[in-house]
């Protein structure tokens, strides 16, 4: 059957990966999250302590110059079922979920030379098709072209409260508060940077899953999939 590329993009913590990768286990399609490149290159730049002013501002230099020696890859984890983040042979699948990466990568996210190198490396990775990408700009700047693009959408609350529910399942100490104000913290820097912010593509399709279920949610996503083969 034809294979497609499905573009799946919005704000953070709207469950955009949760669906991305149900729906690539449904089609049997390969799942990318380029937060995770994102997070990946953070860390990076935290081992090096180039994230100043408490994750608002980069040492850019030695991160630009640097930039080949970070090798990003996926495997899978047989234990957990999904695929972990690799940073130089290293997993570092649950570091880069922690709250130091989150406050720091819109601030990196937003580095010209980063999103070349991330951008160039999700092309390669979606070359043969059959891919679900979710991120900021898949839509509009890595897949302009994808047969399906979705923007999802969730109010605040619901995002707020599906985030402190995975932060604190993972052991961490953090108040709502704090999960709102690094959400609409990265919201306001993904939409307003100038390298490829954060918007939605002119030809997507809305999802709002503030109410619907994750099986309500990727039944959806399977009929507008099965509308475009
Ligand atoms: O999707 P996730 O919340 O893991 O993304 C983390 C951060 O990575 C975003 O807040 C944004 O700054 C950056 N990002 C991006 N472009 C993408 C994906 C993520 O700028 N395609």
């Amino acid at each position: 059957m034809q294979k497609i590329i499905i573009a799946i993009d919005g704000h953070s913590a709207c469950g955009k990966s949760t669906l991305a990768k149900a729906l690539a286990k449904e089609l049997k399609y390969v799942y990318i999250d380029s937060g995770a490149m994102y997070r990946a290159v953070t860390l990076y730049a935290i081992e090096n302590d180039w994230i100043l002013d408490e994750g608002k501002e980069v040492d850019r230099e030695p991160l630009i110059e640097n930039l080949d020696n970070i090798n990003i890859s996926f495997n899978y984890n047989s234990t957990s079922g999904k695929s972990d983040t690799y940073l130089n042979g290293i997993n570092i699948e649950t570091e880069i979920r922690e709250m130091p990466v989150a406050r720091a990568v819109s601030a990196v996210s937003k580095i010209k030379e980063v999103r070349e190198k991330l951008v160039e490396f999700q092309q390669k990775l979606g070359k043969n098709k059959g891919i679900v990408m979710d991120g900021r700009d898949i839509g509009t700047v890595v897949f302009p072209d994808a047969e399906l693009k979705l923007w999802i959408t969730a109010n605040m609350e619901v995002r707020t409260a599906r985030r402190y529910k995975e932060l604190i399942e993972m052991g961490s100490h953090i108040s709502v508060d704090e999960v709102k104000q690094n959400i609409e913290a990265r919201d306001y820097e993904d939409s307003h940077r100038a390298e490829s912010p954060l918007k939605r593509a002119d030809d997507a399709i809305d999802i709002d899953n503030s109410y619907l279920s994750k099986e309500e949610t990727l039944h959806e996503a399977v009929r507008l999939v099965n509308e475009k083969l």
